[in-house]
């Protein structure tokens, strides 16, 4: 692994500001360097994680790497142009990539990679037992937290692969659309107290035969359940549980190797948000979770940001010349015409010092985290062609080529 960072890119380990402006990130820099293996784009949702991702990703192959990119919930025509349209969870090359690199892209099965973890860790005969548990097709398909533990699984996985086998040097990682923050770095956490809660506890103890108070308690309540629940599901629930212990423990074991590899130098973070007050509150509240969590964050990705208007108008001269229209000239069609095009740029001009005042509070309030603006294009980014703009933007060549400027 690299140790040449530059610090324009080098995640930091958050801690309390220093007081120095961390200034643009450098996002050629980061994926140009060996020494990052891993990119995770997390944020709130809708503001432009999956396409981030992506743009990344091939920004990253066309410019020499060899890229792998763990999509969570692509638009449709997005997924349909990088050929992962079908979820067979497993990353598949994507068409029309230019230059020495290589991308392959895949969209996570969260019900798939569950049933592989199983599978993996359950003799065949359990397995199968297990499958076809209603509790665990339930649990597979809606438990809190599920998508977000299974994304980490994934990249697990991938990781050890491309580790095993060298066939990426780089994995860029989508994170699910939670609505809450936390949910991707308390998927462990969260599948681990589930494990150890109360409630299963309970329903395990006569399969290990402890305390005899344990099991008076346990039948107290079994037969309460049963009687409302009736025999069949509680049985099914049993042995689900049971069933599940032994695949548990390497869950577990695994959820915690993932987060340590989070955790890792050679990982970085990106938060990604939009320029408004809502969104970056939320991306406020990431830097300051990766920073509990010691998680390493390159910086922030602002996008979708309005574009300065072209003309050196100020949004006072607009409106000033728009009143004075209306006032003289209230009777032509052109003037009011034009009346109303100054208007509109002049909210135009409000709108961007608007952006560029809330960006300026979060770099007040974190001046250690680099930054980049990404602007919102004309219209949604769905092809390659779109992707690789995108990726001109991060990287800072507004046409979008993969060469720096
Ligand atoms: N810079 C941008 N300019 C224009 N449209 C964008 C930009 N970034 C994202 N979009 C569009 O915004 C929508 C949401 O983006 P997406 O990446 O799916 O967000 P998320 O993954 O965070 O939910 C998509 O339709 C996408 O094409
Ligand atoms: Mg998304």
């Amino acid at each position: 692994m690299s140790t040449s960072r530059s610090s324009a890119h080098r995640p930091s380990r958050v801690g309390p500001a220093t007081g120095r402006q961390a200034g643009p990130l450098d996002v050629d820099a980061l994926i140009d360097d060996p020494g990052t293996g891993i990119i995770v784009c997390c944020g709130s949702g809708g503001v432009g994680k999956t396409t981030t991702s992506a743009a990344l990703a091939l920004r990253a192959a066309e410019r020499g790497r060899r890229v792998v990119v763990l999509t969570i919930d692509p638009a449709r025509r997005l997924a349909q142009s990088m050929g992962i349209e079908e979820l067979d969870n497993t990353p598949r090359p994507v068409v029309g990539v230019e230059g020495t690199g290589s991308l392959d892209a895949m969209m996570l099965d969260m019900k798939r990679t569950f049933d592989e973890v199983v599978l993996s860790q359950a003799s065949p005969e359990k397995a199968k037992q297990i499958l076809a548990n209603p509790f665990y097709i339930a649990l597979s398909s809606s438990f809190a937290g599920t998508q977000e533990y299974m994304a980490m699984e994934k990249l697990g996985q991938i990781h050890r692969d491309a580790q095993a086998q060298g066939t990426y040097d780089l994995i860029v990682v989508d994170t699910p659309p939670s609505r809450s923050a936390l949910d991707f770095l308390d998927a462990p956490e969260r599948l681990s107290s589930f494990l150890d809660g109360r409630f299963v506890r309970l329903l395990l103890t006569p399969a290990k035969g402890p305390a005899k108070l344990m099991t008076a308690g346990f039948s107290l309540i079994t037969n309460a359940l049963t009687r409302i629940l009736g025999a069949q599901f509680l049985k099914d629930l049993q042995t689900f549980v049971t069933a599940l212990d032994t695949v548990f423990g390497g869950f577990r074991q695994r959820a915690q190797q993932t987060y340590s590899l989070l955790k890792a130098d050679g990982t970085a973070f990106l938060v990604v948000a939009a320029p408004e007050a809502d969104a970056l509150r939320e991306a406020e509240y990431f830097v300051e979770r990766l920073s509990e969590d010691d998680m390493p964050l390159a910086g922030l990705v602002v996008n979708r940001a309005s574009p300065e208007p072209a003309g050196e108008l100020s949004a006072d001269e607009a409106m000033t010349a728009a009143e004075r229209l209306r006032r003289t000239a209230s009777a032509s069609p052109t003037a009011s015409l034009t009346a109303g095009l100054l208007r509109l740029h002049a909210d135009r001009v409000r709108m961007v010092q608007r952006e560029r005042t809330l960006r300026d509070r979060f770099a007040t309030a974190h001046p250690q985290v680099p930054t980049v603006v990404v602007p919102a294009l004309a219209g949604d980014v769905h092809d390659l062609g779109g992707l690789r703009t995108v990726g001109g933007l991060l990287g800072g060549t507004a046409d979008g080529s993969t060469s720096p400027a």
